[in-house]
């Protein structure tokens, strides 16, 4: 039996501007996580999951493909990294074999709750993870990162693939964008391999360093926030041109880089000033839609958070799920906590995960 886990994510800021090519985003890994288990067997492999609480899917081996017994199936993201990784094995002259696996989520729709922390990057990663182990093959955390995001960019066209190097590098990161309409017109003819060794257009995940001072705070509104459709409807009002997208974008750059130096220097009060700004853009962004990028909950959880001196706003998507706050280390959160329980928020007990420096 080998298991594997990859870290839930938040987003500090960034989000829906790192759609773009080119434009980053800082994500930060906590430690929640989701597991993969793969016990190996014969005839038929299986994958069960208590994040869903579904019956197993079936599947057996015709030649190299996965054929599954039934059609319809929830597991999307884990089968596309199957399959991925799966190639990746073989053109390292691998043979192929059964399994089961079993998915254990902390993240989403644990005690039948979700939090918007990343399921389906963090599924993706253990998945490849566990499969590199179980084929005895040796990734590094970028050719991990790739192999996700092979992965992922048929199943959410649209996603910048954020959320997977965030589980895949841990810790704080700054993350830019490659070209997905690129990799899927490259990948056309050429083995998994082979793309994996190109320089990807754009593509950069640095690792940041947190300052000392800095504590970060996540607040959780109970409302579950659909992604997909969130980033559907300003995909829509940019369409429209109902919202200024080209100010948003450039607002977001200018955030985006100072904040990324604000990293690089040590400065807190800096990167709470950028998370205000980017707080302001989002809002902007999001004004006069029907569905909010900040909900009532995500505003009432910022404004308490500004009124004992941190900085905050929506984490990813918004719409709901969790919200960020950063603060100084010096500040006494108990008044703050106990304003958010009063106002239905619950601040969630999580620290940053980094594996390279807590193996
Ligand atoms: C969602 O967690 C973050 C978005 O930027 C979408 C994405 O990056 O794929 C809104």
């Amino acid at each position: 039996m080998i298991e594997e886990k990859a870290p839930g994510k938040l987003y500090i800021a960034g989000e829906y501007a790192v759609i773009e090519p080119g434009n980053s985003a800082i994500l930060v890994a906590v430690d929640r996580f989701l597991r993969v288990r793969l016990e190996p067997t014969e005839g038929l492999g299986s994958l069960a999951s208590s994040q869903y609480g579904r019956l197993p899917v079936r599947w057996r081996r015709s030649g190299d493909a996965l054929v599954l017994d039934r059609e319809e199936n929830p597991f999307d993201y884990v089968l596309s990294a199957i399959s991925v990784t799966e190639k990746y094995a073989r053109e390292h002259g691998r043979s192929l074999g059964i399994y089961h696996l079993t998915i254990d989520s902390q993240l989403d729709d644990f005690s039948g709750r979700k939090y918007g922390l990343g399921s389906s990057g963090a599924v993706t990663v253990a998945t490849i993870k566990v499969l590199a182990r179980f084929y005895d093959l040796t990734l590094s955390p970028l050719t991990l990162f790739k192999l996700a995001a092979l992965a992922q960019i048929d199943i959410q066209p649209n996603g910048s693939c954020g959320d997977l190097a965030a589980s895949a590098y841990g810790g704080w990161i700054a993350y830019t964008a490659f070209d997905r309409d690129w990799a899927r017109r490259e990948r056309a003819g050429r083995s998994v391999s082979a793309m994996v060794e190109l320089d990807w257009p754009h593509l950069e995940v640095r690792p940041l360093r947190a300052p000392f001072d800095l504590r970060l705070i996540i607040g959780w509104t109970g409302a579950p926030a659909s992604t997909p459709a969130l980033v559907a409807m300003v995909q829509a009002r940019k369409q429209r041109r109902e919202t200024h997208y080209e100010e948003f974008l450039a607002g977001a750059k200018a955030c985006l880089a100072s904040m990324i130096d604000a990293f690089d220097t040590g400065s807190t009060a800096r990167i709470q000033q950028q998370v205000r700004i980017y707080r302001k853009l989002l809002h902007a962004l999001g004004q006069g839609a029907e569905t909010g990028i900040e909900t009532p909950a995500l505003d009432l959880l910022c404004a308490e958070a500004e009124r004992f001196g941190g900085a905050a706003k929506t984490s990813g998507a918004g719409g709901g799920d969790c919200g960020i706050a950063l603060f100084d280390d010096s500040i006494d959160l108990t008044p703050l906590f106990e304003a958010w329980t009063r106002g239905g928020i619950l601040p969630l007990t999580l620290q940053v995960f980094d594996e390279t420096r807590h193996p």
